[in-house]
């Protein structure tokens, strides 16, 4: 399969701080890949990297889509880039919104950013495929009168309107009632089936990347400490940190058997300059850990940062 997503040592700070140090992964077109990883380990920084949507911070490393640099493309070619061939959709969708504008005119004027006018009919027709019965009322309305989940599901057709080759799903059900999460999991399912979209999923809950992701990056403190296909990483984890956070889920299906907990908490990022991020939490640690970053380390198709293996 084709590399259609291929970020190499990317390291992104913002005065001077470096959140982002050094993060490798890439993804084959037509797949669904797993982001997962702590609250604070980089995820959404990565993800707002890959379209450049940050201001006020440098980008060091590359961003390769679709064998072009995105870190190198200059303005207008970036426009059609963002939102239009790669597509985000946000945590929280009525923040997405603008609340004094009624739906029909905010599509129209975000396609049309895009160069695009959909006619109503090719509108409809999108709302219906994601699953809202009711779009002539749904368009009628300001973004405050919708559901979360009614919200969520525009933001996904407005996505589909521009037909992007990428989906970048940032905790798209974390905002939604726990109902309706598993029908937007499906919809973003069938659309990579129905029209072959590659889709970046950034989550944390492992059963949700185990279940729907064919690979998966595991992030901590600015890093991707391990990569590689769903079902390798999880029948053997190789990195200390992957290891430890399927420990966590597998004894949430396990009678009887006390529950692990990761101890500690994940560090600010000047803290860890030159060491591995996961050493103080770590139990496999042993003093060269403390003298460098951990190399990435590339074997069979897998990819790790650790020292101990
Ligand atoms: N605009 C910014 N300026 C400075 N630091 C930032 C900025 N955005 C994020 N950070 C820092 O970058 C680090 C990674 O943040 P990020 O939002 O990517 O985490 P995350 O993995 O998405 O967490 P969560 O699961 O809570 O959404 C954090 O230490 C955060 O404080
Ligand atoms: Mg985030």
């Amino acid at each position: 399969m084709q590399t259609i997503l291929d970020i190499q040592n990317l390291k992104v700070s913002f005065d001077q701080v470096e959140v982002i140090r050094g993060v490798d992964f890439n993804v084959k077109k037509g797949e669904i890949h797993g982001i997962l990883g702590e609250s604070g380990s980089g995820k959404t920084v990565t993800a707002f990297s890959i379209a450049k949507l940050h201001e006020n911070c440098s980008y060091e490393g590359d961003i390769i889509y679709n064998k072009e640099s995105i870190l190198s493309m200059n303005e207008s070619k970036l426009s059609t880039v963002r939102g239009y061939e790669i597509a985000y959709i946000f945590q929280n969708p009525h923040e997405s919104f603008n609340p004094n504008i009624r739906m029909d005119k905010q599509l129209k004027e975000a396609m049309s950013i895009h160069g695009l006018q959909p006619s109503r009919e090719e509108i409809i027709r999108v709302l219906i495929s994601v699953g809202l019965k009711t779009p002539d009322l749904i368009l009628k309305k300001y973004p405050d009168q919708l559901s979360g989940g009614e919200c969520q599901r525009v933001m996904i057709g407005m996505s589909l309107l521009c037909e992007p080759q990428i989906i970048i799903a940032d905790e798209p059900t974390s905002a939604i009632d726990a109902s309706i999460k598993k029908q937007i999991i499906d919809l973003l399912k069938s659309i990579n089936k129905t029209y072959g979209t590659t889709i970046i999923l950034i989550s944390h809950d492992m059963d949700l990347v185990q279940n729907i992701c064919d690979s998966m990056s595991v992030m901590y403190g600015g890093l991707v400490l391990e990569q590689g296909t769903v079902e390798k990483v999880m029948e053997d984890p190789i990195h200390p940190y992957t290891q430890a956070l399927i420990n966590c889920t597998a004894s949430l299906n396990q009678e009887y058997k006390r529950l692990y907990t990761l101890e500690g908490l994940p560090m600010s990022p000047d803290y860890y300059k030159n060491r591995c991020p996961f050493y103080e939490r770590c139990d496999k640690k042993s003093e060269e850990c403390i003298d460098e970053m951990p190399q990435l380390i590339t074997l069979n198709g897998r990819s790790y940062r650790c020292k101990k293996i």
